[in-house]
């Protein structure tokens, strides 16, 4: 592909950094210290109190979920988006909830803020909104209606690190927030994701929860020494506080991850910079340039078609594959998730018709590639490309 989604997202730096541990004599593989280190480093950045390293994005969403299970063993009901990925809405069925769906703003690509809240009813236990691709989806507005509420905002970041609210990182805003590393998005560990909160409770319980539910991954003394007193007859290596999973990384994860932070900023920058550019320079009366750039941090290109026309869509896809632009349709996670087998019988036949924003994003919204070292002419050729579409 001449014009990839992703490319060096793990540079040399990076597997320099892991290949010194390994040199050592006998290196600590499973997590260690550098874990930990990821873990301290990643809230500073964040401005969290709280993060605990996981095996994917899919793992923090699932333990996220798995917590809420815990404050809500009766159920409920979650407010989540069409237009993101399964995991979100898959760890909400897992966990005994009831999605409720609502429509996306065209502007930010995540749950419209007036849908949320007409949404909300006695039943609903957490708001659990993606930032898609990089743009802000919180307005003041809905952060003041949830807290007033008493509403739990959940932030799934996997696809925006480095977005900011008001200045503030997206991410620091909600009860807890998601990340992922994954290779495509904006720093990579191979595999990797991170759960992020300032709720200590939440902390220890989401420590546990990602070594089997174990009570001896818990740093704070006062809790680890209650559930041993409780329960003296257990060997206190082994007492196991929850029903839970094993989603852990490992310290070559947290090697590449604390080597990859150190540039994350950088990055960011230079990625908004090309998706400046890039909206800039492609064709407005084609595609959709006005989107909620404030506080974005683009990893991927949105391109997003201004009308419902199947043949310029086709015409279009024909031209990226001929001119070696790697391309994803439907955005985010493939596009409108209720038209998903895995909601067949959990949502009604049809269901999908009621959100049109997101329908428009599944047959006519793309993601194309930006990445640091992406260079301006290279986004100027892609822009004179998609332009040359009739
Ligand atoms: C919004 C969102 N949430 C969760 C995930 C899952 O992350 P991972 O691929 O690390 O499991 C993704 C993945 O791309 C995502 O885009």
């Amino acid at each position: 592909m001449k014009f990839p989604l992703m490319r060096n997202n793990i540079m040399r730096e990076d597997l320099d950094a892991v290949i010194e541990h390994l040199k050592q004599d006998d290196p600590i593989l499973t997590h260690g210290a550098n874990v930990r280190a990821f873990e301290e480093e990643w809230s500073a950045w964040l401005g969290v109190k709280h993060s605990v390293f996981v095996n994917s994005g899919a793992s923090a969403n699932l333990l996220t979920m798995a917590i809420l299970k815990i404050r809500h063993p009766e159920g409920g009901e979650v407010i989540v988006p069409p237009l993101t990925w399964i995991s979100d809405v898959a760890s909400v069925l897992q966990n005994g909830f009831t999605p409720v769906f609502v429509d996306i703003d065209p502007k930010s690509l995540a749950m419209d803020p007036a849908k949320i809240l007409a949404a909300i009813t006695d039943k609903t236990r957490a708001v659990f909104l993606t930032h898609v691709q990089g743009f802000d989806g919180l307005t003041d507005e809905l952060l003041a209606e949830l807290e007033r509420k008493h509403i739990p905002l959940i932030e799934d970041v996997c696809e925006s690190h480095g977005a900011t609210h008001r200045g503030g990182k997206l991410g620091s805003f909600g009860w807890i927030s998601n990340f992922s590393f994954y290779y495509a998005h904006h720093m990579s560990t191979i595999e990797g994701g991170m759960v992020c909160t300032n709720d200590s409770e939440v902390y220890q319980q989401v420590r546990m929860l990602r070594s089997h539910g174990m009570v001896r991954e818990v740093n704070d003394p006062v809790v680890r020494t209650a559930y041993q007193r409780a329960n003296p007859e257990l060997n206190p290596d082994f007492i196991f506080a929850f029903p839970a999973y094993n989603t852990r990384n490992t310290e070559i994860g947290g090697i590449m991850g604390r080597s990859q932070l150190k540039r994350l900023d950088a990055n960011v920058v230079r990625r908004t910079e090309n998706l400046h550019r890039f909206l800039s320079r492609i064709d407005s009366s084609k595609y959709r340039t006005d989107f909620k750039l404030e506080g974005s941090s683009n990893y991927a290109f949105n391109l997003v078609l201004q009308k419902n026309d199947d043949g310029f869509v086709h015409r279009l896809m024909t031209k990226m594959r001929e001119s070696g632009i790697e391309f994803r349709r439907g955005s985010a996670g493939g596009g409108n998730q209720l038209r998903q087998p895995y909601l067949k019988g959990i949502v009604p036949a049809d269901y999908h018709l009621q959100f049109p924003e997101t329908e428009h994003i599944h047959f006519y919204g793309f993601y194309i590639g930006n990445f640091p070292d992406l260079k301006d002419e290279e986004v100027d050729e892609i822009c004179a490309i998609l332009n040359s579409v009739e």
